[in-house]
Parts: structure tokens; sequence; C-alpha cells
């Protein structure tokens, strides 16, 4: 079942905001982008390959990942969401179609899959782990203002950072402009419970929150897979929404090099059921970095 299709007059109509037009015959700056890329991917390789030379066996576990985040989400004001025209950024692809663009217009783009799934699934509370600055538990709740949202994040930058939000009360002008789609009660995510902690230990009862939602962040926790994966299962009373890069759009090339070299989310779609998630609907053709394949997954959890 493959029923996530963003349409393409939406998805053009979002990238103008940025002044981006997607080709099909890649642009020169897409070109540069993408050679760049490779060469940093090599660089990582060949230090990797020569740290196992030499014994040492680097990881990048949840210490470093935690500490990076740390830092990024201190810096990251909400003001770089506004919708700029040349940001720059990453190259990105979407079937035949290739552009150039920031990781803010990128969570643009993930929020238009994270509203749809809610729309679908019409929960009463939903739980996001890794939930970073709050991006996307900010902007769903003013989307969503009678869904109970909280959100789980281990760095104190990211909760610090979305609670300057959620503590002023109202939307930031920035993020009104940046929301991919209408919003409904600017004032919304001020009800937001946003909480410092790991998807080791969630907080929360078994079957407590209607949908557990994650986006890019079981992809930084392939340390602790397992204990992730069992918790959001434990806690989810009907669903778990996810928007990772799963093993299934990372298989080959340049992407399962980069998943390997920098330690990121390794687990497969067919493996949610022995959590007991029953998935029943995949998006693997979603517009995603050319680096990293994403697909979102919606599962039922079974008791
Ligand atoms: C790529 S960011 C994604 C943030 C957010 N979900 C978004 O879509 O913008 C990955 C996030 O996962 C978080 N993370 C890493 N390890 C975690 C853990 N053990 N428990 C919960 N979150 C974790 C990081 O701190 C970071 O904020």
């Amino acid at each position: 079942m493959d029923r996530f299709t963003l349409s393409p007059a939406h998805f053009d109509s979002l990238l103008k905001r940025y002044g981006i037009t997607p080709g099909k015959n890649p642009s020169a700056q897409w070109e540069r982008a993408s050679s760049a890329q490779r060469w940093s991917l090599a660089k990582a390789i060949v230090k990797k390959t020569l740290a196992w030379m030499a014994g040492r066996h680097p990881k990048n576990g949840q210490q470093q990942i935690l500490k990076a985040y740390d830092g990024q989400w201190k810096k990251k004001a909400f003001s770089r969401y506004l919708p700029q025209v040349d940001q720059g950024g990453a190259p990105w692809q979407w079937g035949d179609l290739k552009w150039v663009m920031s990781n803010e217009a990128g969570a643009a783009v993930r929020l238009l899959f994270l509203e749809e799934a809610l729309n679908q699934l019409n929960p009463s509370s939903v739980l996001e782990v890794g939930a970073g600055n709050g991006i996307n538990l900010l902007v769903l709740a003013a989307r969503f203002p009678l869904i109970k949202f909280s959100g789980i994040e281990p760095t104190s930058g990211g909760v610090e950072t979305a609670k300057l939000v959620i503590e002023d009360g109202e939307l930031p002008d920035a993020l009104v402009s940046f929301s991919p789609f209408p919003l409904s009660d600017v004032s919304a995510p001020a009800r937001i419970r946003m909480e410092q902690g790991s998807a080791e230990h969630l907080p929360y009862a078994d079957a407590s929150v209607d949908v557990v939602m994650t986006s890019l962040a079981l992809e930084q926790m392939e340390e602790i897979r397992h204990e992730a994966l069992s918790e959001i299962a434990r806690v989810a009373k009907d669903w778990v929404v996810m928007l990772e890069p799963f093993r299934d759009v990372n298989q080959s090339g340049q992407r399962r090099a980069y998943v390997r070299t920098y330690d990121y989310f390794q687990g497969s779609i067919a493996e949610l059921a022995r959590y007991g998630l029953k998935v029943e609907q995949v998006c693997l053709d979603m517009p995603h970095k050319s680096i990293l394949g994403t697909a979102l997954v919606l599962a039922r959890r079974i008791r």
C-alpha cells in the first residue's frame, strides 16, 4: 500500500518559496554539491579504514551524537526557518527530479508527510521521540490544536530551544511563514509537554499515547536501536509513525556507504514486526537527500 503521494503542484509551490525549480537535468549547483558530498564521504571512509587498520574502532555513538546535537540546537534560532531564496544546502532528489535544498526547507517537506499521517490517523495524543528543537511539534500543534502533543529529546539545547516558543505562548512569525500548510491556532504550541529524556527509557506508561512519532531520530539511535524500538512500541497505544532512513531504502552504493560510515540507523521495515508493530502503510517514494533515502511507515500496535 502506498497511499502517501505528494501532489506535484503542492510540492512545486512549496519549493517556489525557496526559489527552487527541481529539474530532470541536474543543475551545476546540484553537481557541485554532490561532488563535495562524495569527497567528504570518501574522506570519512578512508579515515575510518585507517583507524580500523590501527586497531581502533571509532563509532558515532550516542555520546558523540548528543554532544553534536546539543550544540546544533542551541545555535539554531527559529528565524532560520523563514523561507528564503538561495539558501544553498544539500543535493536532494525525488524520482528523476533533482535540486539543492537547505535543511530547513527539508524540514518543511517532511512536515507535509507527518501532517498527512496525523490527518489519516486522527489521534487525541501524539508523542515525538527525538524531537530536536521541537520544530515538528510546534508547527503540528498549531495545525492540530485539539491533539495533545508531547516531545522527548535528550539534549538540553533542543529542549530549551523548543521551550522558548512553548513558554512564549505563540508560534513566532518565522514559523508561521515556514509552515507548509495552513495553521488553525498559533497559541496551541503553548500546551506542548516537552521533556528531556532518552528513547531508551520513555517516561510514559504502557499504551499511554495514541501515536508515537519519529522523524530522522531513530536515524541517530543505531547504538540503541533495539531499546528505542521496544520503548516506542511499549508506549504506543494505537500507532507508530516513523519517517526514517530504513535499510530498505539505503541498500546500495553511496547511500549504503554513508549509513555504514556514519553509523546511522540500519533497521529494516520487516523487523518492526518483532516489536508488535504491524506495518499498514509504507511510502518509499518520497523526496530525500541524495545521500540518504527515507521512508514513511505507519504501523499499528498489536498487543
Ligand atoms: C536529525 S535530528 C531530528 C530532530 C527532529 N525529529 C526533526 O525532525 O527535526 C535527530 C534527533 O534525535 C535525537 N536523539 C539522539 N539520540 C536519542 C535518544 N537516545 N533518544 C531520543 N532522541 C535522541 C538527537 O538529539 C536529535 O535531536
